[in-house]
């Protein structure tokens, strides 16, 4: 990550956090967030932490104009920001469909368009979107949400198909069950469910998620575009 620049959203806590952190760590010339959220425990960070709505057009012109001006180039976005609304299509309201459609899938629309023209201009650039095991088989509940991971699998692979010969990379990374604000109040019965469907028999922790991410952003990953990376534990393995 040595000298790259890197915008991820949602990074004021959870797994999002765990990614900016660990990008400075391997040596990001900087690293923003963009949030809605104030940042948990923001002392002592390196993140440039800013406020940011990933459903708004002007947000995203906001961020990425002052990043470009500030820091003069974009090599990464990972666009991680998400809710997750639990219930099955007979209970999901239209204003709860539009919310997690706007938060989870039109986000990743407007942002890869923001940062595209960037990052084609400077020769290459890559995107991480962030979907779920949810996003690759069905459970019996979170409609909305599936809704929209499902379709990240096929955006990333679009951008990734479109924009490969301008040198920029696409993959969407599809977490199992980690250990984050997300889930804190989840029923403990799902969380049981989800552990016991794993082969390692263990929930994940964000550092987990983030190294992969980590590879996906990074030069390692030079041949890597349009694929999904499964970090789940095994719980897609059976
Ligand atoms: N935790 C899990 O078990 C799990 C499993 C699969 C996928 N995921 C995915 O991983 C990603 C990270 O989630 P997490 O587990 O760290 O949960 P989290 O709730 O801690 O993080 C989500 C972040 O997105 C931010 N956010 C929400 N709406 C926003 C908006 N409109 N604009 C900007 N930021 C906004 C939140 O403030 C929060 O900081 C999400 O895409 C989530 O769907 C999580």
């Amino acid at each position: 990550m040595k000298g790259k620049v890197a915008l991820v959203t949602g990074a004021s806590r959870g797994q999002g956090r765990a990614m900016a952190e660990l990008f400075l760590a391997e040596g990001a010339a900087a690293v923003i967030s963009g949030d809605v959220l104030d940042p948990r425990e923001p002392e002592g960070s390196r993140v440039e932490f800013q406020k940011m709505d990933v459903t708004s057009p002007e947000d995203w012109d906001r961020v990425v104009d002052g990043i470009i001006a500030a820091h003069g180039r974009l090599d990464v976005l990972i666009n991680n920001a998400a809710v997750c609304e639990y219930e099955p299509i007979l209970e999901t309201t239209l204003e709860q469909w539009d919310r997690v459609l706007d938060i989870d899938l039109k986000s990743i629309f407007l942002g890869s368009k923001k940062v595209l023209p960037h990052m084609i201009d400077q020769g290459g650039g890559s995107i991480v979107n962030v979907s779920s095991i949810w996003g690759l088989g069905g459970v019996p509940s979170s409609f909305a949400y599936q809704a929209a991971k499902g379709a990240i699998l096929n955006v990333s692979k679009n951008i990734a198909t479109t924009h490969g010969k301008d040198g920029v990379r696409c993959n969407s990374l599809h977490p199992g069950y980690i250990l984050s604000p997300m889930n804190e109040n989840q029923a403990e019965d799902i969380n049981a469910a989800l552990i016991a469907g794993t082969v390692l028999g263990r929930p994940g922790v964000p550092r987990e998620t983030a190294y992969a991410v980590l590879f996906l952003a990074s030069d390692e990953a030079s041949y890597v575009t349009g694929t999904s990376l499964v970090v789940d534990g095994g719980y897609l393995a059976q």
